[in-house]
């Protein structure tokens, strides 16, 4: 099975997307995931990633897709994939359509996690993630037991330097904008399926989980 979740920042990709890996088996692909990993290593392309995400903009098309591409191409992705976050641009979009061509591969479904921006600014400014398993909570709408420390693995919680006020705003209407052809596009090609994400947590992967076993009506 190979998916695309895609949703505005805040939506649920990464929340969905933990639980969405757990019960269908299939690598989880987040271009947001590798950038950051890429800025704890202080590799080249993670200093050059970080100036964008520090302000809230999108990483350039070609360093974006160069990377989604390797992975595309490593074994574990021959039992099918999930990308979170990608593709934002609709140049992102059909260089996904040509690597997945040369693979001989296509794309099953694309789930679009649909939230209004009115509440995706408490969301990201209440998030924490845990340092150690990249689990993500709210300190409102899904707080860990204990505060501070990850329910999973007793690891340190900590808020992403991008979800502050100011980087939030922009990155919502950096989206907002981006994301219309792009959803456009696989609705055309019959593949989108909008759920709504403003729906308790295990609702909203209830929802998910009945497309992915095409159930769904
Ligand atoms: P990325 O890491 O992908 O961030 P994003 O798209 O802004 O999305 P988020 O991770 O912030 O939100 P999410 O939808 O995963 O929400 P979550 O589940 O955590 O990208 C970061 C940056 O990298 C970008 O700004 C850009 O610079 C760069 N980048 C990445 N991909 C790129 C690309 N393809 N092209 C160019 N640049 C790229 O949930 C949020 C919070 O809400 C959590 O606290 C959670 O507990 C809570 N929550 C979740 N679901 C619910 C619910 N149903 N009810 C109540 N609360 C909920």
């Amino acid at each position: 099975m190979n998916i695309i979740l895609t949703g505005l920042p805040g939506a649920g990709k990464g929340t969905q997307g933990e639980r969405i890996v757990e019960e269908f088996g299939i690598p989880h692909i987040s271009t947001g995931d590798m950038f950051r990993a890429a800025i704890k290593e202080e590799t080249e392309m993670g200093k050059q990633a970080k100036s964008y995400m520090d302000q809230g903009l999108l990483v350039p098309d070609e360093v974006v897709i160069g990377i989604v591409k390797e992975r595309l191409g490593k074994a574990d992705c021959e039992k099918g994939f999930m990308l979170d976050g990608f593709p934002r641009t609709m140049a992102q979009a059909e260089a996904l359509d040509a690597t997945l061509a040369e693979l001989g591969r296509s794309i099953d479904h694309v789930i679009n996690i649909d939230v209004d921006r009115s509440i995706l600014m408490e969301r990201l400014t209440g998030r924490r993630i845990c340092k150690n398993c990249g689990a993500t909570y709210h300190v409102i709408f899904n707080p860990p037991s204990q505060e501070g420390i990850c329910d999973k693995c007793g690891g340190e919680l900590y808020q992403r330097d991008d979800d502050n006020e100011a980087t939030v705003a922009t990155r919502l209407d950096v989206n907002i904008e981006q994301s219309a052809p792009i959803l456009k596009y696989y609705n055309e090609k019959g593949l989108l399926r909008n759920i709504n994400g403003q729906q308790d947590i295990n609702k909203v992967f209830e929802d998910v989980a009945q497309v992915l076993r095409g159930q769904a009506q």
